[in-house]
């Protein structure tokens, strides 16, 4: 029987868009390892989803004045759009709120509570008088109780990972208006985790091939108690508790989410037509599961998603769980709500998915946390990437176009073909073996490592010089370069497949281990020769940088009170008068008629966008309240509040409708 793998990537939330942290956290690895797998001709199914529940969806949706269905309808969307550029070819990507994941959860929920895993308990949590309802997980902040970090959420804490429970936090306070909350008494139905402590811990020491963070995470808590856990929330966005006297409450969302694997792989056989092909994967001994996720999820993966199968007792458990520690950026912890973060879309709008790729998998954070650099990007593509993998395809590609006719040469010296074969044969093997052990990085360098061989051996024997010699070389080396492109194919898929087809080679059917052989025969015709990527320029990267990270930086200003806001007098102010300044090209100085304040005079760089008789009259948004200063010479005692086009000129904020000089913003 053919080995058979199920490949999950963590659930990504549909409540923002994807960033770096998430691509390298839980889905190129995996989408590397799926697309390995499926080389080596293994039965193998990637299967993945948003997670569109919980405090994470509703907060953010609360944040966007939308509803949390809106939000996640857009999230969903943008998300998947975003997995297909960067390549990961997902067999499923699928969304927790279709009809299936929904009764597939009350029936996960039913079973285990009928097998006496789940019991209901009194119990008081945070309630904010002000909101009028409980704080669940991300609706409070305050102190975590294990390593004192401020501010983190009510579900886990961001710093040490320890998981919470809303009451836990010292200091708390309502995460939507600030309030302090009370306590209040409320049912919520419990978990038996503690009744897993042994089986888990046994089942983890069981699994050697486990690496030492999921690991030790796990062994060390159950070492400190297992304690159960409610599953249930005072909420409105979810899936609803299936009993009549939980009316209003919904499941927490780590015990749904990861039944959402489950649910996705149903829909997935659902959609092949083949609706029962799921059990083959979930229920057949034998299948291997593998979960991809970054290290904040190893709880939930390595403990509680486990402990939930084992009591329900009719899936099989994972087999393996590759996490990641975290992606950092420009020496900083990554922040969505700091701004601090390279969005995917972005970056993939800017340069090539496989250039991302490279430089991830390059960087793996699989032992300890990494540091994106966009100088070390440019660096490690240009460097490697391009001049060694590139450079030497374009080399042999040419070669053969400009001197063989586009043909394959017949070699004159067995031997030498034989010992360049048994040395790729090998190499490509310390490829396969780091993939199957999950290091990714290791596997790239390996893979790499056969580009060098070819630019060392193409160089040392200059067929350039020799045409007898030069069937040997360009034999070897053409056969070199396709098994570079399957080699290179889960790393960098766009770039291989492009390879291949330069090469006139079918990607269909192709397997890992013909790249061990040459078997580019003597006489196949490639079909183009032409350079696979293109150097990325310092400008690039500046202009990237510029727009992309100095205004994030900007974005990452302290945060304010409502107070703080208050001080500002905004106004819409009446441009009544437009001058030259006398000492400066691009400034203008204008009077603005405030009404009750009287008039203002403010200097503004607006010449460039405006002329004078575009700006008389105009209602504009003024600072009122702003100290005098002089600028250029000039007296200013305002300031005109404008946003910035693509060419970094002043756009003027004006009012949507005619309101009095004066009027106050609010
Ligand atoms: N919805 C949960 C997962 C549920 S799985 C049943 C979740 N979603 S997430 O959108 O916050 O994160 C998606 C994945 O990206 C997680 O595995 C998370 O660990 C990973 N990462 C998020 N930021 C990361 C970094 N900065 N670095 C590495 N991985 C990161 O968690
Ligand atoms: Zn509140």
């Amino acid at each position: 029987m053919k080995e058979r793998f199920l490949v999950t990537s963590a659930l990504p939330y549909a409540n923002g868009p994807l960033h770096i942290g998430h691509a390298i956290g839980a889905y190129i690895p995996a989408d590397v390892y799926v697309r390995y797998l499926r080389l080596k001709g293994k039965e193998v199914i990637y299967i993945c989803g948003t997670d569109e529940h919980g405090t994470p969806i509703s907060v953010q949706a609360e944040k966007e004045g939308v509803t949390p269905k809106e939000l996640v309808d857009k999230y969903h969307k943008i998300i998947k759009d975003t997995f297909d550029k960067l390549g990961i070819s997902f067999d499923n990507f699928s969304r927790t709120t279709s009809k299936l994941h929904y009764e597939l959860s009350r029936e996960f929920f039913l079973k285990i509570m009928e097998k006496g895993y789940i019991y209901k308990k009194r119990v008081s949590r945070p309630y904010c008088k002000r909101c009028k309802r409980f704080l669940p997980d991300r609706y409070v902040r305050g102190i975590c109780p294990e390593c004192g970090a401020k501010d983190q959420r009510g579900d886990q804490c961001e710093v040490c990972g320890k998981q919470l429970e809303p009451h836990e936090l010292k200091e708390a306070y309502c995460a939507i208006c600030k309030e302090k909350p009370v306590m209040k008494e409320t049912e919520h139905w419990f978990f038996k985790l503690s009744e897993f402590s042994e089986k888990l811990e046994q089942w983890i020491l069981k699994n050697e091939h486990w690496p030492p963070n999921a690991k030790n995470f796990s062994l060390g808590w159950i070492k400190k108690g297992l304690e159960d856990r409610a599953i249930t929330r005072d909420l409105d966005w979810g899936v609803p508790v299936p009993l009549e006297e939980a009316k209003g409450k919904v499941l927490y969302v780590w015990f749904d989410a990861p039944i959402g694997y489950i649910s996705a792989t149903k829909e997935w056989a659902i959609k092949i037509k083949k609706p029962e092909e799921w059990k083959k994967y979930w229920k057949d001994k034998g299948c291997k599961i593998v979960h991809f996720i970054g290290k904040d999820n190893i709880p939930f993966h390595a403990i509680i998603w486990p402990a939930m199968l084992m009591a329900h007792g009719g899936y099989n458990l994972p087999w393996q769980i590759s996490s990641n520690e975290y992606l950092n950026l420009e020496g900083r912890k990554m922040s969505t709500s700091r701004g601090w973060v390279i969005w995917l879309h972005d970056i993939l709008a800017k340069f090539p998915a496989d250039y991302l790729r490279y430089y991830l998998i390059a960087i793996n954070p699989s032992k300890h946390d990494a540091d994106f650099s966009l100088a070390e990007f440019k660096e490690k593509v240009n460097n490697e990437l391009i001049s060694n993998f590139g450079n030497f395809v374009y080399r042999v590609l040419s070669f053969i176009k400009s001197r063989f006719d586009g043909k394959i040469p017949e070699p004159g010296d067995e031997g030498e073909v034989k010992a360049i074969e048994e040395k790729v044969s090998k190499i490509v093997g310390e490829v396969e073996n780091h993939l199957e052990n999950f290091r990714f990085s290791q596997a790239l360098y390996a893979g790499m490592s056969l580009a060098s061989l070819g630019n060392e051996y193409f160089q040392q024997n200059e067929p350039w010089k020799n045409e007898e010699k030069a069937k040997d070389v360009l034999f070897i080396c053409a056969n070199l370069t396709r098994t570079l492109a399957i080699v290179m194919l889960p790393f960098i898929p766009f770039s291989a497949t492009r390879l291949l087809e330069m090469l006139n080679i079918k990607s269909e059917n192709l397997s890992w281990d013909s790249a061990k052989k040459f078997s580019m025969a003597p006489g196949h015709e490639i079909s183009e020769a032409k350079m696979l990527f293109r150097k990325i320029s310092d400008e690039a990267i500046k202009s990237f940088s510029e727009r992309y990270l100095k205004a994030k930086e900007d974005v990452a200003k302290k945060e304010i009170t409502i107070e703080d806001f208050n001080k500002l007098d905004l106004r819409v102010g009446k441009i009544i008068e437009v001058k030259d300044h006398e000492n400066a090209d691009n400034l203008y100085v204008l009077k603005i008629d405030l009404g009750a304040l009287g008039n203002k005079q403010v200097v503004a760089g607006l010449k460039r966008k405006y002329s004078k008789a575009e700006l008389l009259g105009k209602k504009v948004v003024v600072i009122a309240n702003l100290k005098a200063a002089k600028i250029r010479g000039v007296k200013s005692e305002c300031m005109l509040l404008a946003a910035t086009d693509a060419k970094g000129n002043p756009v003027l904020l004006i009012p949507e409708e005619e309101v009095p000089s004066g009027s106050k913003i609010k």
